[in-house]
């Protein structure tokens, strides 16, 4: 009897990791009514209709050649790689005429998910003659693209008006207070940044080299502040004082009108610090009288505001990895509570919530010097700018991954959202964001010296 041998595959288990992160982010398309798709929530980004071309665009070009794929449509494939230029580098002017209907989009999809998967399937993945295919990264690089915009369109989705999107449940209330505030004191000692290239996983070029850096002693907030707190700066008249926000902050903020975070919305009283305000939050699906003990959303820029007000600073880079990862007896964990991998005991991560959880939810996610919080409710902004580790080298197949921001305007993040897939936990992964976009689940904390 003949015996048949499947064609062997590369990494089945990248390829099924590859296929979950499709459906995170077709769920998420699936909120959107078709008349919703040339929406453009936030002014400097694109209609939503990019991005349902933009995820297979990307593993397209990025796949295809290795795979020795010939175009099927390369008109769709540098119109969903980059958009449509603004004229002039403003904000975008295009119409919803410019762009294809959502059925031709959907088309293009399934035909370059479908041709994708062929070919990854069978032997002509394993023969090609990029090493980048064959150990896996450019699955990696596809797969955490993808999860990474799961995050973008659930932000983008946040700031649609509810009634253009599919109705779902909204925040239920939430009044439990916030935890009174304290600080935690961390010893001198070092924080390990980075990672090394001898370590298998897969890494983002930002995240390499790994070095060590001498963290000196600092107090830090236990938890990320929260609504309440900065409530308190916001009565206090903040976003009226030029001397606690830097001069281009100021200039920014005056220009935006900017009065209060983002995502809360004013219900009655005359100003931001009148104390007759109401306060609501606005969530993905609806509004809830603002949660006292859920951490503030807010930019880079009101961050330092409140930081200034407050006395204190935000934390480097390196203080962050240590307060997280570091431990009393000098050693540093791969997460804050240990060696076991993310579940839903340790944080608000991993799509599990379209909102936060109060910052003292997960106790079980405190690191080892006792710090909350640190990994998912929002990512938390650094004082550090976004710039490379010793040893940097650009992905060959995706240059401007990182390199395109290092230009001292971006800011060093860490930690993660409620839509951050918990692959991207690791200790190493760093995201970035200029400091004047208020869109985006980033919370802060506090240290001093
Ligand atoms: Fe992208």
């Amino acid at each position: 009897m003949a015996t048949f041998q499947a064609a062997p595959t590369l990494h089945p288990r990248l390829i099924s990791r590859l296929h979950e992160a499709r459906s995170r982010t077709d769920e998420l398309f699936r909120l959107l009514p078709s008349g919703s798709f040339y929406d453009r929530p936030i002014a400097e980004r694109h209609r939503m209709i990019f991005y349902l071309g933009h995820l297979e665009a990307f593993d397209w070009n990025l796949l295809s050649g290795p795979l020795d794929l010939a175009a099927h449509d390369a008109e769709f494939d540098k119109l969903f790689a980059f958009g449509i230029d603004p004229v002039g580098g403003g904000l975008p002017t295009d119409t919803p005429k410019d762009w294809p209907t959502v059925a031709q989009v959907e088309d293009y999809n399934q035909l370059v998910r479908s041709r994708l998967d062929e070919a990854l399937g069978d032997f002509r993945a394993l023969r090609s003659s990029a090493s980048a295919l064959v150990d896996g990264t450019l699955l990696h690089v596809a797969i955490e693209h993808r999860l990474m915009h799961a995050e973008t369109i659930a932000y983008l989705l946040h700031n649609m008006p509810i009634e253009r999107k599919k109705p779902q449940a909204g925040p239920a209330p939430d009044p439990r207070p916030a935890p009174e505030y304290r600080q935690v004191t961390i010893p001198a000692g070092v924080a390990t940044l980075g990672r090394s290239r001898q370590e298998e996983s897969f890494g983002w070029d930002n995240e390499f080299d790994a070095h060590q850096v001498h963290v000196p002693s600092f107090s830090i907030d236990v938890f990320p502040v929260t609504n309440a707190q900065y409530l308190k700066f916001v009565q206090a008249g903040g976003y009226n004082e030029a001397k606690y926000w830097a001069p281009e902050d100021w200039e920014w903020k005056q220009s935006k009108r900017l009065d209060h975070p983002y995502f809360w919305i004013r219900r009655s009283g005359s100003a931001a610090s009148d104390p007759r305000t109401q306060w609501e939050y606005l969530g993905m699906f609806g509004a809830t009288p603002l949660p006292p003990s859920w951490p503030v959303y807010v930019s880079h820029a009101e961050a330092s505001a409140f930081a200034r007000w407050a006395g204190r600073k935000l934390p480097t880079e390196a203080q962050w990895h240590r307060a997280a990862y570091g431990t009393p007896d000098g050693t540093e964990r791969s997460h804050p509570w240990g060696e076991t991998p993310p579940s839903e005991s340790h944080g608000n991560f991993h799509h599990r919530r379209w909102d936060a959880t109060p910052v003292d939810a997960h106790p079980l996610g405190a690191s080892a010097f006792g710090v909350f919080d640190l990994l998912g409710n929002g990512w938390e902004w650094t004082s550090s700018a976004f710039d490379p580790f010793p040893g940097f080298q650009q992905f060959p197949f995706y240059p401007g991954y990182s390199a395109n921001f290092f230009d001292g305007k971006h800011f060093a993040m860490k930690g993660g959202s409620a839509r951050t897939d918990a692959c991207m936990l690791r200790r190493s992964f760093r995201n970035w964001f200029q400091p004047h976009y208020p869109h985006i689940y980033a919370t802060f904390r506090c240290v001093e010296d």
